[in-house]
């Protein structure tokens, strides 16, 4: 029923909010853990299939972090859908699908991937204004790791792409 909901709403928390955001981030390091391997197969560019492997290999330990923070707080390391992450990793495989064997796979690639990390830099900055708010020290100490990975590899994906990955797409340099 609709009133009884509303009233267990009323007492939910800020612990809860962070709960919940945990188990979006789980459900969404999962699932761009299975991801990666299918963006590096499918880059052209060794530096950008290089750069997804490496991403690959810190998800992992990303993933690990998550089940720690689930563990300090006593709750089920258990993930919940985010449609969000499903929406863009999406938008990825359609990249991926649609410009096989085009010059501009790789710059929609670097281009799908910047929009995972970006989703991610968004979640864990939340969590970790939520956590030091609940004084949780230890926890905001694992998510920054994270999310300064996040943004080393958005960067090194901003690299690739002026780099040359975008312009051999626009032609403008030899592959
Ligand atoms: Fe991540």
């Amino acid at each position: 029923m609709a009133t009884t909901k509303k009233a267990s709403a009323k007492t939910k928390s800020l612990e809860d909010l962070f709960l919940d955001g945990l188990k979006d981030l789980y459900y969404a390091e999962k699932k761009i853990l299975k991801a990666l391997p299918k963006m590096a197969k499918g880059a052209d560019d060794g530096q950008v299939t290089a750069a997804f492997e490496k991403h690959r290999a810190e998800t992992e330990a990303q993933v690990e972090r998550l089940e720690e923070v689930f563990e300090i707080l006593g709750a089920a390391a258990r993930g919940k859908t985010c449609p969000a992450i499903d929406g863009i990793l999406e938008e990825g495989s359609e990249i991926l699908e649609e410009y096989e064997g085009s010059k501009s796979l790789d710059a929609g690639l670097v281009g799908a991937a910047q929009a995972v990390e970006h989703y991610e830099i968004a979640r864990y900055g939340t969590l970790i204004a939520w956590a030091t708010s609940l004084g949780k020290d230890d926890i905001v100490e694992l998510l920054s790791a994270t999310l300064e990975e996040e943004k080393a590899t958005d960067k090194a994906l901003t690299s690739l792409g002026e780099a040359g990955v975008n312009d051999r797409a626009a032609e403008l340099k030899a592959a």
